[in-house]
């Protein structure tokens, strides 16, 4: 029976099935496992159930010969060398399409935050500040007929458009590797445009697209610069997508208006000067997480495996 690693705790109901066809390490006390340990822990193993937070990279697999199958829990796949993983043979396979909804949904009501200001009503309320109303008091910006800009318009791109275009009478702007087919285009009332005019052109622009070393600050100082004053800029993409020291500092000195940020640079530590700053909602990774998303991806992740490593019906696939 090979062996298989599930690195961090999933649903144990879940995770259990891989118990029918494998030897299960798995890992209760739910430590993040360093590359030392991941090394020490997949020794010996056929497969590992990882999420976002174990890198496997060409050190990892050089350590680690009898590796065949690695099975993200999750859509991204940047913790994941993809290249090397292929020049050993090892199969890699992420969870999309189960959680583009969800992730969509949490997407668009961070947005909505950010441009409404939301938390940082509640914390206003919260210190016992609201003594009587007044007409100027945490005034936000309409998201209903604004001009939405998505920054990679992969699934969940779609998925926040639609919501944008259907149910909030917003034009769509879009910026991605490759144009949509015009049919799509047409139903998601959405327009490709360059970036520089994504970034002069957006009321509330959303960064969905995948991280890797070309979309490394893909925001930075600069654009920052090209955004209106009035704008938001939501992150559901990855942390390393934004330079967060360059957007505190822009959000301090109001170049934009707001912010919603639900991955950082270094997470799950965060640019300190985030924290002090009114005018941006801060979640801890959280766009997947409902739980009927968090266990579809777990039981994708499960499914996987079994199949990489040859014990169910189908092949494991490669990320899509
Ligand atoms: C994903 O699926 O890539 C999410 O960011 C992990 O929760």
């Amino acid at each position: 029976m090979d062996k298989v690693l599930v690195a961090r705790a999933a649903f144990p109901d879940i995770v259990d099935r891989l118990r029918a066809h494998f030897e299960v390490e798995d890992n209760p006390s739910d430590t993040v496992l360093d590359k030392a340990q991941l090394i020490a822990r997949l020794q010996g193993k056929a497969g590992a159930f990882t999420t976002g937070s174990e890198r496997i990279d060409a050190e990892v697999l050089a350590a680690c010969p009898q590796l065949r199958a690695v099975c993200n829990m999750a859509v991204g796949y940047n913790n994941i060398d993809v290249a090397a993983c292929t020049a050993r043979g090892v199969i890699v396979t992420n969870t999309p399409d189960v959680l583009t909804e969800t992730t969509a949904d949490f997407g668009f009501a961070l947005m909505m935050a950010a441009a409404r200001r939301i938390a940082e009503s509640e914390h206003y309320l919260r210190r016992g500040e609201w003594t009587k109303w007044h007409y100027d008091q945490l005034v936000g910006s309409d998201v209903h007929g604004a001009t939405l800009g998505i920054l990679g318009m992969g699934r969940i791109g779609q998925a926040i458009a639609r919501r944008g275009a259907l149910g909030f009478g917003m034009p769509v702007i879009y910026h991605n590797r490759s144009r949509l087919a015009p049919e799509i285009e047409s139903a998601l009332n959405a327009r490709y445009v360059d970036k520089a005019t994504l970034l002069r052109e957006s009321d509330h622009l959303v960064l969905v697209l995948p991280y890797s070393a070309a979309s490394h600050h893909a925001i930075g100082a600069v654009e920052l610069t090209h955004m209106k004053p009035t704008a938001t800029l939501t992150n559901i993409a990855r942390g390393g997508v934004v330079d967060d020291a360059a957007l505190a500092e822009a959000l301090k000195a109001r170049r934009i208006a707001a912010a919603g940020l639900d991955v950082f640079e270094g997470e799950p530590k965060l640019n300190p000067a985030l924290l002090e700053l009114p005018n941006v909602v801060l979640t801890p990774h959280i766009a997947s997480a409902s739980v009927a998303t968090r266990r579809a991806m777990a039981s994708l992740a499960v499914d996987n495996l079994i199949a990489a490593l040859g014990c169910g019906p189908q092949a494991g696939r490669p990320p899509t």
